[in-house]
């Protein structure tokens, strides 16, 4: 089949047929986007409200990001850690001078740097606090979606997700999200880490009430422990700041970042840290033949620079709450809470409503692309360049679905 001619429906046929359905995504098949906007292959045009899971966050095929991929493209695109390349050290620099963390350890997809996370804080509490190796403990929360690697699914608490993957790794301790006194509780001579998205994303943007990574911070420190935030998500200006950890004031020990880092066009995620936790690992401990590639770099400085020279953050911030208030003045009788921060919005249905998917389809059919969260919350979370405009025409399609 000649697919550059090919219509949705015999992609989606190819897809169906000769790709694992580890997927269930609506059948909008997308050939072009720019900003906000992507359009299927017949020349739909649809507003994207999902933005690859934030990972789009300064918009589609961003002209200063795609001229940064091509102009690097043509130079080298893999050295692999074997050797240097010439755009590794800027962008550890970069990050560290905008984030004020010592060190940056490159990886590629999200999960890898959780599991960079973790095995940061593993070896630094056996090595740095003297916890006797193999016993360290790192305390999960409950709602917790850090990725897919068997390590991450073993200390999810969602059914499908482990389900058949067994056995897991074994050093994880689950505990309520939102829950200081539990955590409290569950702190031993033997805890490594606490490990905590700030917001959680796949759990339905579900906040913690308010203080509570204040509270894991101090904790953290009378308890000396490490507080790691997986910014993957929540990082890089969605919920309205830089990072999701600032609205409560706080500094972990290990921020875990991805997705928008590679500005929509290459995987790239890392961690950054101090030196007292950076510093564990000597050469051989830990790598990815793709890690730190100049290709991703050179993609990541821009895509940085563009996020903070072009006001994404603040965008996010303003929009997001504009954004907010329209939707909760909705008052429709299918919405039982709009909740979110920044541009960064769930949207949950009454039980009575039917799941979310169906209005997904339905906003997909007026022009607007989201996806459902669990069974009954949808998510919008656009790029974070759109405008009032843009927002207030998506309005209407949601007025009309859900209104
Ligand atoms: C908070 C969080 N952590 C980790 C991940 C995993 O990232 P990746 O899919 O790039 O492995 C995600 C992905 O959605 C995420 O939202």
């Amino acid at each position: 089949m000649d697919t550059d001619v090919a219509a949705s429906a015999d992609l989606i046929r190819l897809e169906e047929q000769y790709g694992a359905h580890n997927y269930h995504p609506l059948d909008v098949v997308i050939d072009r986007a720019r900003g906000v906007w992507v359009w299927d292959v017949e020349g739909r045009k649809y507003l994207d409200f999902l933005a690859a899971y934030s990972a789009v966050n300064q918009g589609h095929c961003h002209p200063r990001i795609v001229a940064a991929l091509k102009e690097q493209a043509d130079r080298v695109t893999l050295t692999s850690r074997a050797f240097r390349n010439d755009q590794l050290g800027p962008l550890c620099a970069q990050l560290c001078e905008l984030t004020g963390y010592a060190r940056f350890l490159p990886m590629n997809s999200g999960a890898e740097a959780v599991e960079t996370a973790i095995k940061a804080a593993r070896k630094w509490a056996h090595t740095v606090k003297g916890v006797p190796e193999d016993r360290g403990e790192i305390l999960v929360f409950a709602g917790n979606f850090h990725g897919r690697t068997t390590t991450i699914v073993g200390f999810s608490s969602e059914e499908q997700y482990r389900k058949g993957f067994g056995p897991f790794t074994p050093g994880f301790r689950l505990l309520p999200y939102g829950d200081a006194e539990a955590v409290e509780r569950a702190i031993t001579p033997e805890t490594v880490a606490v490990l905590v998205e700030p917001i959680q994303g796949e759990g339905g943007i579900v906040s913690p009430p308010a203080g509570f990574l204040r509270r894991l911070r101090e904790l953290a420190t009378a308890n000396r422990f490490l507080l790691a935030v997986d910014e993957i998500q929540s990082g890089l200006g969605r919920t309205g700041k830089l990072f999701c950890f600032e609205h409560e004031g706080i500094r972990p020990d290990i921020v875990v970042i991805g997705k928008a880092l590679g500005g929509g066009c290459v995987p790239i995620s890392g961690i950054l840290a101090d030196d007292e936790v950076m510093g564990v690992f000597a050469p051989g401990d830990h790598g990815s033949t793709f890690g730190g590639n100049p290709l991703a770099c050179a993609v990541a400085r821009t895509a940085i620079k563009v996020l903070i020279d072009e006001g994404m953050v603040e965008n996010s911030a303003r929009l997001g709450a504009y954004f907010i208030e329209r939707l909760r003045s909705l008052k429709a009788k299918k919405i039982k809470e709009v909740r979110g921060k920044g541009l960064w919005i769930g949207v949950e249905l009454t039980p009575e409503a039917g799941g979310a998917r169906r209005f997904c389809e339905e906003l997909q059919r007026e022009g607007l692309l989201c996806k459902e969260t669990h069974v009954n919350i949808i998510r919008f979370a656009p790029p974070l360049v759109i405008t009032r405009a843009e927002i207030d025409w998506a309005m209407e399609r949601i007025v009309k679905v859900l209104g």
